[in-house]
């Protein structure tokens, strides 16, 4: 059964798509046969993966439509360099405001039955979303099994969680009763920083038994590999942050 994943916060930076790229890499390092699904009309993730960016002015019909009108999404599915990775490319159409309402006016249910059936050959779907809750991160959650937050070991690290946590046991009442928080995932930990000690503490506290074991420390080739359009264990695989990510993958894999 293929499981599908969304990686979001209303923060920014916090490390939404490196999460998405480094974990959906992680799986396909397991065997795993991923989909990537790009939400974000920044586009990183499709960028990040090697895959070409739709131009804006571009004629081309972003999957987003094609998942609205009922349309197959297999002809948008690119497959990518990397083995066992597939991408569905975001596009900076998809920040049309019309494509955005008509999301939002359309039945979850028909709209998570069809994502589904395009899903099938895969054994997970990773989401990636902007940094918002509006319509985009809130379709995520509507197509999506579990959640992943990544909260950054830094100043009000907190601040990311005040607004997910509510909009996902709206959507779990409304819409998708499926809907798990599969953890919150603390990022960009520095162990020479007294803060980030205390984030995590503060986190794993107040959130027991809900954050991942794994913590993604602040790495610099991270950032390195996404801009070459790879992953980071591929890139350097002495990439601490990479090997953290690959733990990542590990749990999530033990989570079903
Ligand atoms: N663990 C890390 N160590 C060092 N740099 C990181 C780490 N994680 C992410 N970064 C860098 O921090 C910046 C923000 O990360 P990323 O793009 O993943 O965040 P995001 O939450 O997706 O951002 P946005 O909200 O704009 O979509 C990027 O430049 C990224 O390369
Ligand atoms: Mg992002």
């Amino acid at each position: 059964m293929t499981r599908a994943i969304t990686v979001a916060s209303q923060k920014g930076g916090v490390g939404k798509t490196t999460t998405v790229i480094n974990l959906a890499a992680s799986l396909c390092l397991a065997g795993r046969k991923v989909l990537l699904m790009d939400l974000d009309p920044q586009a990183n993730a499709t960028s990040g993966v090697g895959v070409e960016v739709p131009a804006a002015d571009s004629d081309e019909f972003p999957y987003l439509s094609a998942l609205l009108n009922g349309d197959p999404l297999e002809p948008f599915i690119c497959e990518t360099e990397h083995e066992n990775l597939w991408v569905l490319p975001s596009s900076p159409e998809a920040s049309d405001l019309r494509v955005v309402r008509d999301l939002e006016d359309a039945d979850a249910d028909e709209l998570r039955q069809r994502m589904r059936e395009a899903a099938e050959p895969f054994d997970y779907v990773i989401l990636d979303c902007p940094p918002s809750l509006a319509g985009l991160p809130t379709l995520a959650l509507e197509l999506s099994d579990g959640l992943i937050v990544p909260v950054q070991c830094e100043y009000y690290a907190m601040e990311g969680l005040s607004q997910i946590l509510p909009l996902v046991k709206k959507i779990k009442n409304n819409t998708n009763p499926e809907l798990e928080i599969e953890g919150l995932l603390l990022t960009m930990f520095s162990p020479d920083l007294d803060l980030s000690h205390d984030v995590v503490d503060q986190i794993t506290e107040f959130f027991e038994g809900g954050t991942f074991s794994s913590v993604i420390p602040r790495d610099v080739l991270l950032a390195e590999a996404t801009s070459h359009g790879c992953p980071a264990f591929q890139y350097d695989c002495e990439s601490k942050g990479a090997w953290a990510y690959v733990e990542l993958a590990r749990e999530v894999m033990e989570n079903g």
